[in-house]
């Protein structure tokens, strides 16, 4: 599994915002937005489907490359959170579709369950699957997650995770689960304490983002 952490000064920067306290939720909100925005940015190079073709410029002929409209990513964001991460998806990625996945983890079992399934009865074969959830902690909230995407006739190697924070536990079962998969994560922590809350992370991130 590959695990990418953008060595970008943006990227420390919007973690920073995140990071803080005493953001309230529009800065919160506004600063999940834009860390998505460069991270889906990084995460879609040498994956997008383009095109060749010519135009005319004002002064001649050019060979042009666009993204391929027929080929739309399919971005899935993991409620309630998730959803803030991809606010800026569909400025980044000219062709994309949203299926939308809701979990929420049990706060003493720490279990995901799953109560919105959005996910289409299958992909078709060599879809580009973007899965956005800002925290990874236990893991048990993308696992379950790739994992429903995974019966639906995804190919592991398309699929790419966005994430805020990551914690060493998460990265060791998704490496475990998934070989092929890449996720490309703003900042990687230390630990989680107790309540498996990411030390230092960011708080619980949907209610920080919606109160
Ligand atoms: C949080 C977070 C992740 C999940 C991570 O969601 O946004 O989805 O927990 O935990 P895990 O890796 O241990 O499974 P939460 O259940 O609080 O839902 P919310 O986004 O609606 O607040």
């Amino acid at each position: 599994m590959l695990v990418y952490v953008p060595p970008h000064p943006l990227i420390k920067h919007w973690v920073s915002i995140l990071r803080n306290e005493f953001s309230p939720p529009p800065m919160f909100r506004s600063a999940m937005a834009e860390l998505g925005r460069l991270l889906i940015y990084e995460a879609s190079r040498d994956w997008l489907l383009t095109v060749n073709g010519e135009v005319n410029t004002p002064c001649g002929v050019a060979e042009v490359e666009f993204i391929d409209p027929r080929e739309p990513v399919k971005v899935v964001p993991i409620l309630r959170a998730g959803l803030v991460l991809i606010e800026q998806a569909a400025s980044v990625l000219p062709a994309n579709q949203t299926f939308h996945l809701g979990f929420v983890r049990n706060e003493e079992t720490l279990e995901a369950s799953m109560y919105l399934n959005k996910l289409p009865e299958k992909f078709e074969e060599g879809a580009r699957i973007l899965v956005a959830d800002p925290m990874l902690a236990t893991g048990g909230t993308i696992v379950s997650a790739l994992e429903e995407i995974l019966k639906r006739g995804a190919d592991i190697s398309l699929i790419r995770v966005v994430a805020a924070v990551a914690a060493p536990p998460a990265l060791k079962l998704l490496s475990e689960k998934f070989p092929g998969l890449r996720v490309y994560v703003g900042m990687i922590d230390e630990e989680l304490n107790e309540k498996g809350y990411i030390v230092p992370g960011l708080g619980d991130a949907g209610d920080r983002s919606f109160g």
